[in-house]
């Protein structure tokens, strides 16, 4: 999607160093657009623990790119299907929610164990590596299709008055590579011109949605407003709000759906508001080896600092400053489960299913 009108994705080779994999630094946004760069696997390794690259879909994508690096650094190394084992490993432990991050580390090692030589796995890898980043985009889009379709529905349903969309975290082309998975279905929507607003969640404690939601959306040119992560409910209790989206990190076979923390409770009001509240995802975040997300999925616990300080502009320059005693402890856990019942449907690149075993499996009989 864009920037200034330019067309970008959220990770790319550098057109002059088929050894350089490039990001956008997206602890910075949406003050600076800065590129970072990961040349070696211990960059890779960063940028994903730290959050220089963020959500389901991206992660996955730059630990795919973050093996082949593992193949080059190989080169060096006496035993190099060890070396690239231990970079899967220490890859794997960056972020434990997101299961888009361990299905494209075994789709990368698949492959590359098939490798005879270093050179060949190199090879491999990288090819493997862009098949995942352009079908990512491909999948995107085509949640973007089936997504629109509801949201037609509903403009229909109101004679073509604005339709008003809420959304939390980043589920947008910066969680992704282009077009997002919640977001893809507004741009299509917008593309369609279909007139629609989205409520945007700040989304506590890193502001994804602030930072990077309201971003996106003001790139394009979609109206937003943002509204503090407790306003949801009031909303929709004044029929402010025709439907929610969100994306999710790792959704069971059951359908209960892993997402940013808040996510369950926006769930919550929009259930007893009767409010439609739909989950975009692309398959590669099913995880139907387990049912129960609230006994099964392990929540990311990150560090506190994150909760006790706030990161912002201030005279020109980014800023953090602490908003409570220096002394209180806070804790910061990452995600949260909305269990399948609260969720009015999943839409996926096939089309969009119930968030249940059976409407998955009519969907993705392969994954059971
Ligand atoms: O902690 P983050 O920023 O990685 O969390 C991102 C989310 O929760 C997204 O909603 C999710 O990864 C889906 S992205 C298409």
């Amino acid at each position: 999607m864009k920037i200034d009108g330019k067309h970008h994705q959220s990770i790319w080779i550098n057109e002059n160093n088929e050894k350089l994999i490039q990001v956008f630094d997206q602890r910075l946004f949406p003050h600076e657009i800065k590129i970072f760069n990961i040349q070696n696997t211990d960059a890779a390794i960063f940028a994903i623990k730290e959050m220089v690259v963020r959500g389901a879909p991206l992660i996955g994508v730059t630990a795919a790119y973050g093996l082949y690096l593992a193949c080059l650094e190989a080169q060096k190394e006496s035993n190099p299907d060890i070396y690239i084992e231990e970079i899967a490993r220490k890859l794997a432990q960056t972020r434990p929610t997101a299961v888009n991050l361990v299905w494209a580390i075994n789709e990368m090692l698949r492959v590359i164990h098939q490798g005879k030589s270093v050179e060949e796995k190199i090879n491999i890898a990288l090819q493997k590596a862009n098949e995942i980043k352009k079908e990512d985009i491909e999948i995107c889009f085509k949640i973007g299709e089936y997504g629109l379709f509801l949201i037609k529905k509903i403009a229909e349903s109101k004679q073509g008055k604005t339709v008003n969309i809420l959304t939390h975290c980043n589920a947008g082309w910066l969680a992704t590579i282009d077009w997002g998975t919640a977001t893809s279905p507004m741009y299509q929507a917008q593309q369609a011109e279909i007139d629609i607003h989205v409520w945007v969640d700040e989304t506590r404690p890193r502001n994804q949605g602030a930072n990077l939601t309201a971003f996106e959306l003001n790139q394009q040119g979609i109206p937003h407003t943002l509204i503090t992560d407790n306003t949801g409910g009031h909303l929709m209790q004044h029929g402010m709000v025709d439907m929610v989206i969100v994306g999710t990190d790792r959704t069971t076979r059951n359908g209960d759906v892993a997402n940013k923390i808040g996510t369950y409770l926006k769930a919550l009001a929009a259930y007893d508001n009767n409010i439609p509240f739909y989950v975009a995802l692309p398959s590669s975040t099913l995880d139907c080896s387990i049912a129960d997300g609230i006994k099964e999925i392990s929540i990311e616990t990150r560090d506190q600092n994150e909760v006790k300080y706030i990161q912002g502009k201030v005279d020109g320059e980014i800023k953090s400053v602490l908003i409570c005693p220096e002394t209180t402890s806070a804790i910061n856990y990452g995600f949260d489960i909305t269990p399948a019942k609260y969720v009015t449907g999943l839409i996926t690149e096939r089309g969009i299913c119930k968030a249940s075993e059976e409407g998955i499996r009519s969907l993705f009989p392969e994954k059971f």
